[in-house]
């Protein structure tokens, strides 16, 4: 009998050994998924890791690029590309989600869930709502709110109006909304809008150490208050004016903290919805990723800050053309120059 359980033994050292030994950097995108599960868990070896979740290529690619990025390995699971290596002291998983509120959230969460992680650090570019910044400048927020989960109003109802479904707690009148008939054009004309109001609403959130069904909610979402206070210093970071040797920005770019920034599934390229966003809920960087990043830390309890450059006025700007296309290369460098700072002073 003793032989037998030395003998099993024996092969199981054999395997493990063996699966030791596989070469990482030949990992391949269709690997079976316990060969997957025992590479994660000898990365997991070496955590916990820093998450740095970034929408887009030519955001992520300075990062990819920079001297300060020392890559070990790369794991291709579930559709995306797990970047593992170091950032001066910090070891780090980088990985690029995609456009939009329902990719950045699927990306965080795999990353959660497959590595261990012990903070997350998102950045990218984004539109500017606070006519007191500029495009290049580097906006670190408070707070984030995803503010594009609505209840449309019907025609005839107004602000003292119940919202359907309100009084189940689905829905709420506590946050605000937006009058369409205030955007009438010409403005003296008006006379209602069949459009009526939209509300905005909290996020509905499954906190993991919530009770499992038990839905809380959420609206503005902190960003990890230590991580906020470390991205203070860097408001005296030196950032890049200059396109080339010609093109440089009309204001030397810098990093500043604001109160607040909003990310919904809509590219915003209208001025009286970015001024809507700024008066109402003094929002300065919009996107389209950051609070649904965010919201996945809030519900796994972990660590958040977003890290956003402006590379246009998102409608606002005095040129008819939105500014992105021609500064979203240098608000992307200053992006990863603030977040590469960042990590050096955690
Ligand atoms: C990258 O790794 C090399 C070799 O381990 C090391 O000498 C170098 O300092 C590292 N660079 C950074 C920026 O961490
Ligand atoms: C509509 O515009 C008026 C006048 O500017 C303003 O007081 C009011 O708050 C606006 N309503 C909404 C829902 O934004
Ligand atoms: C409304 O505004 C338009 C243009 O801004 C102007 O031509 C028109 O006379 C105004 N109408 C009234 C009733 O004030
Ligand atoms: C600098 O960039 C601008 C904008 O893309 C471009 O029009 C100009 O030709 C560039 N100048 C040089 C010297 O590359
Ligand atoms: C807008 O930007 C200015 C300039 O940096 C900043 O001081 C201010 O706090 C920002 N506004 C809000 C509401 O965050």
């Amino acid at each position: 009998m003793m032989k037998i359980f030395t003998a099993i033994h024996c092969i199981w050292m054999l395997i493990i050994v063996t699966a030791l030994m596989v070469d990482l950097s030949s990992v391949d995108a269709l690997l079976p998924l316990p060969k997957v599960q025992r590479i994660i868990r000898k990365i997991n070896r070496h955590g916990p890791y820093l998450g740095i979740v970034v929408p887009n290529a030519f955001e992520m690619d300075p990062l990819l690029q920079s001297s300060s990025f020392n890559v070990s390995k790369t794991l291709d699971v579930a559709g995306r590309r797990f970047h593992i290596g170091s950032i001066h002291k910090h070891r780090v998983i980088i990985v690029m989600s995609g456009l939009g509120m329902l990719n950045s959230g699927i990306t965080t969460q795999l990353l959660l869930s497959f590595f261990e992680v012990k903070g997350v650090v998102h950045y990218g570019i984004a539109g500017n709502a606070n006519s007191s910044l500029h495009i290049g400048d580097v906006t670190i927020p408070r707070y984030w709110a995803h503010t594009g989960l609505w209840n449309w109003q019907r025609y005839g109802d107004g602000p003292s109006d119940e919202l359907s479904l309100e009084s189940n707690g689905d829905y709420t009148r506590q946050i605000g909304y937006l009058d369409f008939a205030n955007f009438t054009t010409p403005s003296n004309q008006s006379s209602g809008n069949l459009l009526n109001n939209v509300w905005y609403q909290p996020e509905e959130v499954f906190p993991v150490n919530g009770t499992p069904e038990v839905r809380q909610h959420a609206f503005w979402v902190p960003v990890d208050e230590h991580y906020y206070q470390i991205a203070k210093s860097l408001e005296t970071l030196k950032l890049e004016g200059c396109l080339n040797s010609t093109t440089c920005l009309s204001n030397t770019p810098k990093a500043v903290l604001v109160e607040r920034g909003s990310s919904a599934n809509v590219f915003v390229d209208n001025a009286a919805y970015r001024n809507f966003l700024y008066t109402k809920f003094n929002i300065s960087p919009i996107d389209m990723e950051s609070a649904a990043v965010a919201l996945v830390c809030l519900e796994q309890g972990l660590p958040f800050i977003a890290i956003r450059s402006l590379s246009d006025l998102a409608g606002g700007g005095t040129s008819e053309s939105n500014q992105a296309a021609v500064f979203a290369g240098l608000a992307s460098q200053n992006a990863v120059t603030a977040v590469i700072q960042f990590i050096k002073d955690l």
